[in-house]
């Protein structure tokens, strides 16, 4: 009998079948990642997908610019810059409708509420507190702390 908290989770479905999921225009930046169905809290949306590099690497191509780099593990990251990446599109928010999982390999975008059909899916990038003023957040959430930053940052910064 599986343990249950009282609150259905659906992991595992994006693993099973695929979310309809569309690029479109986004009010926060750029192009974003729209859902194009109705997706229940704990769905696994999509992978974050692309070239598995060393930390070293990873370091250098933050160093040039790349905004695509996922952190992985302490010796490895993903550079989700290839057109391949759908997930690429999914822009930061402080009042995020998505999470992010790591397996040891693999980066899923996971819903952490239901989504209604037309939402931008949206996550909170983690970004520390280093230079966090070259990050202001445009993603118009009430509680927006105006930077890309981890939550757990907020404290820290002037309001
Ligand atoms: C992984 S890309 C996201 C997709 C991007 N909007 C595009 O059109 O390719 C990350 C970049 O999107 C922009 N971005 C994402 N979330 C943002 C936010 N909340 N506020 C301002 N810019 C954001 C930043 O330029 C960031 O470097
Ligand atoms: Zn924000």
């Amino acid at each position: 009998m599986p343990a249950c908290d009282g609150d259905l989770r659906l992991q595992g479905v994006g693993d099973l079948m695929t979310i309809q999921v569309r690029v479109g225009p986004s009010r926060i930046a750029g192009q974003g990642l729209f859902a194009a169905q109705a997706i229940p809290k704990g769905t696994r949306i999509i992978q974050h997908i692309g070239e598995k590099i060393s930390s070293r690497e990873r370091a250098r191509r933050l160093a040039a610019g790349n905004a695509y780099i996922f952190h992985l593990t302490y010796r490895y990251a993903i550079d989700g810059q290839t057109l391949d990446n759908t997930a690429r599109y999914i822009n930061h928010s402080c009042a995020p409708n998505c999470e992010v999982e790591k397996t040891s390999d693999i980066i899923w975008i996971v819903a952490v509420r239901d989504i209604a059909a037309g939402e931008e899916l949206s996550y909170n990038y983690g970004y520390d507190a280093r230079n966090y003023q070259e990050n202001p957040c445009n993603c118009g959430a009430p509680n927006c702390c105006g930077y890309i930053l981890a939550q757990e940052y907020w404290g820290l910064i002037p309001r």
